[in-house]
């Protein structure tokens, strides 16, 4: 909190439970902030919008609400994932705008386009097997937009890829059964390893449970490991860092 601007004008939104609520103690609250950042509440045009959340479990958020750039406001398309949540698999990847990231599973590219756009990597590859979803990616500035198979990847170069951050189908909605999807994580997963250069990375976000057996057959260690909850699914983002051979 200390790097919020000095005597910004600011606005505290709160929140209890999922609700927006007011608080009764909001007063006390910006007296503090003030008093701390020597800037006074302004609910009409504030430099600073923090967010304070009391949560059913009884846990509290508190924290700066970051703007949303013009980029992140466009419709999102169903299944397409948040870009805020794509920003957070870029920071879990330490992504550097000098490296090359791959996107396997690519769907309609919120996290090709975060790379892009919110990280200014240089070089980004999108790959997805739906024919329909394809021109997406096709539409979405410098990125290297692929019609292809995750299990297959002839056109990437062994250990020419920094960072792979993606979200595989987790198997609610396709027509695969549990063994098929189990396969094709693999077989995707080796991919993975032959296109990554050593010591490269994986951020994976799944709602699967058999991650942690492929990644030690593959030669994958599990760096970081957190549960999330997206649209009300479980699910896991992990961060595998690939052994040296
Ligand atoms: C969970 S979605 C990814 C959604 C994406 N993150 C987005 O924001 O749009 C998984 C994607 O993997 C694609 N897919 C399934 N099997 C694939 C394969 N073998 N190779 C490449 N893509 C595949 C699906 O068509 C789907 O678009």
């Amino acid at each position: 909190m200390s790097s919020i601007p000095a005597k910004a004008g600011f606005k505290i939104h709160t929140r209890v439970g999922s609700q927006t609520a007011g608080l009764a103690d909001l007063p006390a609250l910006q007296r503090a902030v003030a008093d701390a950042n020597g800037g006074m509440p302004d609910s009409f045009r504030p430099e600073v919008e923090l967010m304070l959340w009391l949560r059913a479990d009884g846990k509290a958020l508190w924290g700066w609400q970051l703007p949303r750039p013009g980029f992140k406001t466009r419709k999102l398309e169903p299944g397409e994932l948040r870009p805020e949540l794509a920003h957070v698999m870029g920071l879990l990847a330490s992504l550097d705008h000098k490296d090359t990231v791959l996107d396997p599973f690519a769907g309609y590219g919120s996290i090709v386009r975060e790379c892009l756009q919110g990280f200014h990597c240089q070089e980004v590859i999108g790959v997805e097997f739906s024919e329909h979803l394809v021109p997406h990616l096709k539409s979405i500035p410098h990125l290297i937009a692929k019609h292809g198979d995750a299990a297959r990847l002839p056109h990437i170069e062994t250990r020419s890829v920094d960072r792979v951050i993606t979200d595989p189908p987790w198997g609610k909605f396709e027509p695969k059964t549990p063994e098929h999807l189990e396969h094709l994580y693999y077989e995707a997963m080796i991919q993975m390893h032959r296109v990554l250069r050593i010591k490269g990375c994986i951020v994976m976000l799944t709602s699967v449970d058999y991650i942690p057996k492929l990644a030690s057959e593959i030669g994958f260690t599990i760096e970081k490991q957190y549960n999330v909850l997206v649209n009300g699914q479980k699910a896991t983002l992990y961060k595998l860092r690939k052994l040296a051979a």
